[in-house]
Parts: structure tokens; C-alpha cells; sequence
């Protein structure tokens, strides 16, 4: 399971007299020679997990299984619990102490409150009082042949085999001793035992379920079934969005905790610098039209590698944003030390908990992307966005520049976006794939656009060279006369996004222009934009919504080109030529 996280691992077994524990930071390997390759910790039921730290730093400490104060139940989570603070401090108030920083913690002292003999009892108590998503493994020191099950929202599975049975996030983890499963859905509860295993909703009622054969092996599994991790991560975007976005939105508001800012701060902000590279930096050049339109507060955006040698002028009242996947990137961190070294405020969006970023800056909003593999970022970069639209949203109503009912048909149209971007996923790949084959031989590529429609042609173009291998540029749609234009010609592709009503027309006549050229020219605009598909040779259409968050929808068809493009081509896509997934040189 390590692809889902390697930051640390444990194991709880339960030797039938007692639960035994082990766990530690760091790679999978170290948990295993902690336990002499699992020879110290022997018995006949247990539970396992890699981490991906979202709450609490990776440390021995926050390494799952997490257990209550005797040692005698113990539980692993995949997932986030979102009102733990709540359940945390209602518990305190009991008695309870808590040894990590973790969410998942909550969820086994809470078993511990609820626990009188009834496991099953126990856990559907629990599990009311629960928000957020789990897929949670549970064993009791009671019930020494008894592991337990219980999910929502986060994929769980059970495996069965002659030699015993079996609970994983994913196939993967269980291939080599069954293909037999079952698939757990949101709501249901499992216990198994070494001969059977026995399913109930949360009512308790036993329920029957069906016994599916995996067809796959273990490299397509782990990959859930997706020919490359990049394919994987893009349709894992409407998660890694909704678990960005649904931590921060709470009775139709927008919280932002660990920004640590009261209104005075925000109030007192004179400008804000967003420093980055890549794709991160690309984000932040939406950031900007987003915060600068609805917050009216002055952006900058830097790339690090420029930032940390310009001398920039950072004065009383600037806050500086670093954006980072990674969280190692070594300009970015360079940027942030200058930054702090002038005496500034940091704010890190960053995706790897405890990374050096998110150690230094001052505060830190997580992106919830989990583990990005593939080499070209597609859903860290998605929740960087979501990240900057609720910076951009919270900024602008303390400030007093965005009225009540804006700010909600605002929220409204954020909340939509992990369903339509699923819908995009569901209902435009073939029409992309069909794209991709009539351009796999082109050499020449432009992305335009005007606006947030810029921004998002930048990440398009980077995603098209990084995986593909094809030149191309992205440009303000305005700019194209002032140079670029001299290289049209038969046969150059051009795409054009055309989300922002009030800029369409302008970026129509670019069209015209570059048409007569000779140019092919394929246009991403919104549903129902009529005007695009005449002037364009292949338009491709995506869901209506505010002018403002148009990136995170138009951002798709462009990832996906690029991955059929770069299928086309037959090229090692995860890995592409050259680049490296975290670059920790200058
Ligand atoms: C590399 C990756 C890009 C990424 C950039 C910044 O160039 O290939 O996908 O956008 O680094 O990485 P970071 O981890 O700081 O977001």
C-alpha cells in the first residue's frame, strides 16, 4: 500500500492475550526492521497502515494504529475525520487524554466511551457521530479472532481465502493471497473472523453481499486499474477537490483555521506575494485575477527561482503565499527564507505534511491531494486552486468587497465543482481521445487565452510539453500579434479557452486572425457558447460555472489531451524525460 502513503506504518496485533503495537516514521522498511520483518509481533488478527500525514507531522507518534489508554482496542484510518477538534474536546472535558495530533485518534477514544462488551454497538454508535470520510480497521483486545470494518467515503474492501480473511484500502495490498472480494459500500460494517466474514448496514442488520473475482495483477491494481498513475490521479481530482474544500466550508461559510489571521490582519493586508514553480506558480497566476477581482487586494506573482535573487520589496502589511506539492522544492524554500528573513509572514499551500516548507512557514493550509506520483502534477495542482479560491473567498468578505448573497451563490458554485469535474471525467474523454489521435503529430503548439482563461492555457502548455515532448507556448490571447503570430502556420495547433463571457469576443477575432493563417484551431469553452464552435475547428464543451473558478474545469480537457497525446507517442508518461517530481536543486 505504500503508493497511498509511505511517510510512516504500523501494525496492532492481537496474540490473544493482549494487542501488541509497533509503528514508526518512515518508509515501510523501517517499520519492518523494527519487527525483524514482522517476527516480533506474532498473532493470529491484526491491522496494518501506511500513512499520508494530513493531521500531525509524520512522526512515531501520529504513525497509525492509534489505540485507547489500556492498550485494548486499536484502530487505523484512511480518510479524514473533519469535526474531530469538536469530538476531541468534548472528550478532554470527559477525562480523555490524547498522545498525537491526529484526527484518527478521536475515532478509538470515542470506541473506548461507547465500548461495554459489544463491539459491533460500539462502532455504530461511532460511527454517528462522525463527520468526514473513513475506511477504518478496528480490532479489540476482547475479541481476539474478530477484526472490524467500517467505511464512508473511503474505499474498503474485504479479501477471502481458504487461508483467512482479509480487510485493504485497495486490491493491491491483498492480490498475492486472494482475488476474491468484496466491496464495501458507505454505510456498511464488516466483521470477519478467520472462516467467515459478515456484513450489516448500520442498523446492524446482517446483510448479503456479492463475491467479485479481480481480474487484474498486482501493477494494474496498484494503479487501481489505470494504465499510468497520472491517468489515476486525474480522475481522482473531484476527491482530492471536495477534501480541499469541504474541511473549510461550515454552516455556508468559509473557515480557514489555520490560516491564524483575525479581520484585523486580513483588513490590514496592503498587498500579497504568491511564490512558486511550475505548475505551483501557475496557481498562483489564477490566484492573483481571482484575489485581485473579488478581494481588491494588490498580487504578485513570483517564480521562486526569481524571487529569491531580485530583492524583492516586501514592506509591512504584504503577506507571502508559497504554493508547493512537494513542500521540498529548493527555490521555493529559498523564497520563503528570503521572505521570512525581511521579516514577513509566511503562509505555505502545501500537500506533504512536515515537508521543509510546511515546517518553516508560519502557517500552513493543506492541500488534500494525498500522494502525487506521477511526475506531471494534475490533482495537487486541482486543490492548490481550490486552496487559492477560499483564500480569495474569505479574504474579500472581511474585507466588506464581496456582499452576502455574491458570497453565497460564490460558495454555491466552489461547492459544485467536485461533481463537475467528475462530469467532465465521465463524459468527455472519448471526444479528447479522438483529438489526441488527429494531433499526435503535430510540432508546433499554442495555448491562448485572456484572463483567468490565460492562466489556465499556461498549466495546458506545460502539461502538453512536459509529457508529450511537443514545443508549445502559451500566451495572453492579446499578445499574439505583438511577435508569436509569425509563427503560424498550416497546420499549427492553437487552443483557445474561452471561459470569460466578457472576454470572448476579443479572443474570437485572435481566432480569426490566426485561422486565415492557416492555424487548426481547438476551442475549450463553456456549455452553450455557440459563437466558439463556428469559428473553431473542434470545440469542447464544459459545465457552466462563476467566472472565477473556470480553470478548474477547463484544466481538464487539457490534462487529459496531453495524456493522449503523449499515449499516442508511446512515451514513459509517469516518468518523462528529464524532470523530476521534486527538484531539491537550484
Ligand atoms: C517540478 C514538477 C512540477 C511541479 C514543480 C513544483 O517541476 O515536475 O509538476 O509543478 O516541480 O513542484 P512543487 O512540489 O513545489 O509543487
Amino acid at each position: 500500500m505504500e503508493y497511498r502513503g509511505y511517510d510512516s506504518a504500523g501494525l496492532a496485533v492481537n496474540d490473544g492475550t493482549k494487542i501488541e503495537i509497533a509503528k514508526c516514521k518512515g518508509r515501510l522498511k523501517a517499520l519492518s526492521d523494527l519487527t525483524n520483518g514482522g517476527e516480533t509481533i506474532q498473532g493470529t488478527s491484526g491491522i496494518g497502515h501506511t500513512r499520508w500525514a494530513t493531521h500531525g507531522v509524520p512522526s512515531d507518534t501520529n504513525s497509525h494504529p492509534h489505540y485507547n489508554s489500556n492498550e485494548s482496542i486499536a484502530v487505523v484510518h484512511n480518510g479524514i475525520i473533519e469535526n474531530y477538534i469538536k469530538i476531541k474536546q468534548r472528550l478532554i472535558d470527559k477525562g480523555y487524554s490524547f498522545q498525537s495530533q491526529t484526527d484518527t485518534e478521536v475515532v478509538v477514544q470515542l470506541l473506548d466511551h461507547y465500548y461495554e462488551g459489544d463491539a459491533l454497538a460500539a462502532i455504530t454508535k461511532v460511527m454517528t457521530k462522525l463527520e468526514g470520510s473513513y475506511a477504518l480497521g478496528i480490532v479489540f483486545n476482547d475479541h481476539p479472532d474478530e477484526l472490524f470494518a467500517v467505511r464512508k467515503d473511503s474505499p474498503l474492501i474485504v479479501g477471502v481465502s481458504e487461508s483467512g480473511n482479509y480487510i485493504a484500502s485497495d486490491v493491491p495490498a491483498i492480490l498475492k493471497y486472494t482475488r476474491d472480494v468484496y466491496y464495501i459500500d458507505n454505510g456498511e460494517i464488516v466483521k470477519l473472523t478467520r472462516d467467515n466474514v459478515s456484513f450489516y448496514n448500520s442498523d446492524l442488520e446482517p446483510i448479503e453481499k456479492e463475491l467479485k473475482t479481480v481480474a487484474w495483477d498486482i501493477s494494474a491494481a496498484e494503479k487501481g486499474g489505470y494504465e499510468h498513475f497520472m491517468l489515476k490521479e486525474i480522475h481522482e481530482q473531484p476527491k482530492a477537490v471536495r477534501d480541499t474544500l469541504n474541511p473549510r466550508i461550515r454552516d455556508n461559510d468559509i473557515v480557514i483555521d489555520e490560516l491564524n489571521m483575525n479581520e484585523e490582519d486580513i483588513k490590514n493586508l496592503k498587498k500579497i506575494f504568491i511564490v512558486a514553480c511550475g505548475s505551483a506558480y501557475h496557481t498562483g497566476m489564477t490566484g492573483k485575477y481571482v484575489i485581485e477581482d473579488l478581494a481588491r487586494i494588490p498580487v504578485e506573482v513570483d517564480l521562486a527561482s526569481e524571487f529569491r535573487y531580485r530583492n524583492p520589496i516586501l514592506e509591512e502589511g504584504t503577506l507571502t503565499i508559497i504554493i508547493s506539492q512537494s513542500g521540498e522544492t529548493a527555490d521555493s524554500l529559498a523564497a520563503l527564507r528570503e521572505a521570512k528573513r525581511q521579516g514577513m509572514k509566511v503562509l505555505g499551500i502545501i500537500n506533504v505534511v512536515g515537508s521543509s516548507i510546511a515546517r518553516e512557514a508560519d502557517n500552513v493550509m493543506y492541500t488534500w491531494a494525498g500522494p502525487e506520483i506521477a511526475v506531471a502534477t494534475t490533482k495537487a495542482y486541482s486543490t492548490q486552486l481550490s486552496a487559492l479560491y477560499l483564500l480569495a473567498m474569505h479574504f474579500a468578505k472581511v474585507r466588506g468587497a464581496l456582499p452576502q448573497n455574491e458570497f453565497d451563490t460564490l460558495l454555491q458554485n466552489l461547492r459544485q465543482l467536485p461533481e463537475q469535474i467528475q462530469s467532465i471525467l465521465d463524459n468527455n474523454v472519448t471526444q479528447i481521445q479522438y483529438i489526441a489521435s488527429k494531433f499526435v503529430a503535430v510540432k508546433e503548439c499554442f495555448f491562448i487565452g485572456r484572463g483567468v482563461d490565460y492562466t489556465t492555457a499556461l498549466e495546458g502548455s506545460l502539461k502538453l510539453k512536459e509529457i508529450s515532448y511537443i514545443h508549445s507556448e502559451a500566451y495572453p490571447a492579446g499578445e499574439l500579434k505583438h511577435g508569436p503570430i509569425a509563427l503560424i502556420e498550416d497546420g499549427t495547433l492553437v487552443t483557445a479557452i474561452l471561459t470569460q463571457e466578457d472576454l470572448y469576443k476579443k479572443t474570437l477575432s485572435n481566432i480569426v486572425e490566426i485561422q486565415s493563417r492557416g492555424a487548426l484551431v481547438l476551442a475549450v469553452t463553456n456549455e452553450g457558447n455557440e459563437e466558439a464552435v463556428k469559428v473553431s475547428d473542434i470545440a469542447v464543451y464544459i459545465p457552466v460555472t462563476d467566472k472565477h473558478f473556470t480553470t478548474s474545469l477547463a484544466v481538464i480537457p487539457l490534462q487529459l489531451l496531453s495524456y493522449y497525446v503523449s499515449i499516442g507517442k508511446g512515451l514513459d508518461l509517469d516518468k518523462p524525460r528529464n524532470l523530476a517530481k521534486s527538484v531539491t536543486v537550484e
